[in-house]
Parts: C-alpha cells; structure tokens; sequence
C-alpha cells in the first residue's frame, strides 16, 4: 500500500526502513522486513533487501534516532518506516520508550516517509491504551490491526490507512485501484466478533480493567525480581517480560522448550521466546490467576536454574563448590530423573534424559558423588 501510495503519485520511492529484531510475519514481503535469521534463511534468496537500524536499547536510544535520519536523508527512495510500537514481540518482547516512537514519527514526517505502525501485538489495551501509537500521541500514516481485535476469539486483520493514502489509490483511472484482499476479507462472522468487540470497548470500562491488569503484573513483577537467575524485568502497559540467566540465550536457547513443558504440565499455556518469559494476560483475570501463573513461573524457573546458576560459577571454582554443584546434581536433577547405566553390576554412573539443560551435559558424564 505504501508503494502503491508512492508509485500512483509518480514519486520514485520504494526502499523500506526497519528496525531491528522486528517480527511482521511469514509471508515473503514480511519475512522481508523482519529480522534476518535461523527462521527464515531458506528463503533468504526471495527475500527483498531493506534499510535496517538498531533497536533502541537503552542508552543509546539516540544512535537508532540518528540511523533513521540518516536513512532518510541520505537516499530519496525511502518510502516507508515500518515498526512495532513500544514492544517488539517475538523479537523477544524489547521495550522502548513513548518518547523514542514520537522521535521516529517526526524524522518520518521530516522527510515524507510513511510511517506504517504494526500494531497486530500492541493493539488493543495491551500497552495500556486502546493503541500503542495513542501514548506516544502518534497518528500513523498506516497501521496494521489483529490478534485482540476480536479479543483473539477470531480470525480478523485491518490495514488502515490516512486520507491521504486513500486518495492516492481512489481514481478513475483503474490502474490505480487497490487490487489486493484475500478469500477471507471481510468475512462476516469474524466482523461481527469484531464489531461486538468493539462496542465493549466503547460502552464498557475496558481501560479500567487493563489499568487493573497492569497494576497486577507490576505487581508481580516485583516479587520476580526477587528471583536471582531472572533478568531484565520489564512491563510495558499489560505485558510483562523477563530474561532468564543462561549460558545460551536467544530465540533458540534450551530453556525455552523445557519451561513450554513445565508451564503445560501446571496447566499455564505460556510459550516462552527461548529465555524470556512472556505474559500477556487477558484482561478478565482474576488475583488468584495472577498468583497460580507466578508461582507455575517461578517454581519452573528455581528447578531448571537452581543447577545451572552454580554451574556457571564453576568457571572461578575451588574443589569445595565443585563438590558444592554436584551435591546440587545430584540433589536436583539425578535423583529425580537420572537412570542408572547398566554396563555392570559395579558401574555407578548415571544417564541423563534428554531434556536436562545443555549446561550440565558435561558434568552427566562424572561418576555420580
Ligand atoms: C507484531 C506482529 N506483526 C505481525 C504478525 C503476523 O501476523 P499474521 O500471523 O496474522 O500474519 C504478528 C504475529 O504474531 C505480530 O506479532
């Protein structure tokens, strides 16, 4: 739509700008503009070339700001800035602040990009208005919707756009319409889901109740802090996220699948982003699901760390926390799930299964203590 925008005003500008660790979806011209990686390389050779820019870690927010202006202003091709607002998702849940998203929106309008806001996660109550963009009183020239349209229960996407978007494509001449839907555009049923979804919004109280949620999850947040192999804590509206302490962090580490099984077996549907630990809550949970979804989290998090937090000390190690650790192994991990080998009767070593964290893979092949 934004090429479209630019291509019916006979302007030459077709580059995009993104920002990095940006997730936008599974389609070629998605996978395009999100971050490069294990996900998507077998289809690197489709995938167009785009403009990308730090995130805005903290501290040096002001570098991402200078690399959008220099973007813009080097190269007169810059059609678009594509971003997640306040929270990039599955990038591993990276907060930044309202301030640097308002920064972002005025460079763009500096210099006639498009400012497209993907709002498919940050939509919807979720950062604490009913848009992501409304705190940083940003007005997006496009802005993508989903997931809690609906409130989840439905398939149901909106691209929306400005005037001035629209008018460029509302013509007599045919070849300037928007050609673009799919088979489900439109479809009733999910608009209908979507239309009583939204008369919730404007007849009910349903800020009052993200403002409940998000107390809570600040709430909790705290008392997680309290938890020494957990870092990073962070909130941003009804999204709380932290990094659990591993040797292996990142999207892939092994933590990941082991606490996605913890959490199902206490019945918490929570699907961990490799290390970090999500919760995006709907908003009609109660203090005592808040309680159970906090202690799943961090009795899950002390049995899966309470080893590895002294392996990883082992590196300055005396004999006395050696021995520590195993004691530790043997206590937390080898009584409860090792199988003894069965070379012979004498052998007193013991087989890990397979779902122990990868750290303590090396110490699986000392004797038992
Ligand atoms: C921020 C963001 N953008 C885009 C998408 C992709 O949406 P869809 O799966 O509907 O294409 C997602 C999905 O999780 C998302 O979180």
């Amino acid at each position: 739509m934004a090429l479209g925008h630019w291509h019916h005003l006979n302007v030459s500008k077709n580059r995009v700008v993104v920002l990095e660790h940006s997730y936008h979806g599974d389609t070629i011209g998605t996978m395009s503009v999100g971050e490069r990686g294990v996900f998507n390389k077998p289809y690197n050779p489709l995938l167009f070339s785009v403009e990308s820019i730090p995130f805005p870690k903290r501290g040096s927010q002001q570098v991402t700001l200078d690399a959008l202006e220099s973007k813009c202003s080097k190269s007169q091709d810059i059609a678009a800035f594509i971003v997640e607002p306040l929270v990039l998702g599955a990038g591993g849940m990276l907060m930044y602040g309202t301030d640097i998203l308002k920064a972002m929106k005025e460079i763009c309008e500096r210099y006639d990009v498009l400012f497209i806001a993907d709002e498919v996660m940050t939509a919807w109550g979720r950062t604490g208005t009913m848009f992501a963009c409304e705190r940083a009183e940003v007005v997006p020239d496009i802005a993508c919707y989903s997931k809690g349209i609906t409130g989840g229960f439905i398939p149901l996407a909106v691209t929306m756009c400005h005037e001035r978007i629209f008018k460029s494509h509302y013509s007599k001449d045919k070849s300037k319409t928007f050609f673009h839907s799919s088979s489900y555009t439109a479809n009733p049923i999910a608009c209908a889901v979507a239309a009583a979804n939204l008369e919730m919004w404007l007849e009910g109280d349903v800020l009052s109740q993200v403002k409940r949620v998000a107390q809570m999850q600040e709430q909790k947040l705290h008392e997680m802090s309290q938890l020494e192999c957990l870092v990073n804590l962070r909130r941003t509206g009804t999204i709380n996220a932290m990094d659990v302490l591993v040797t292996d962090s990142g999207y892939l580490s092994e933590i990941g699948s082991q606490l996605y099984l913890k959490f199902q077996q206490s019945g918490i549907l929570l699907r961990p982003l490799g290390n970090t630990i999500y919760v995006l809550p709907p908003y009609c949970m109660t203090q005592e699901d808040f309680n159970t979804v906090y202690d799943v989290i961090a009795d899950a998090v002390l049995e899966l760390t309470e080893w590895s937090d002294r392996f990883m000390r082992l590196s300055d190690t005396s004999d006395s926390m050696r021995l520590q650790a195993l004691e530790v192994f043997e206590r937390t991990v080898l009584a409860r799930t090792a199988t003894a080998c069965e070379c012979s009767p004498q052998c007193n070593v013991r087989q890990l299964p397979s779902d122990v964290p990868c750290c303590i893979g090396a110490l699986a092949l000392l004797p038992a203590v």
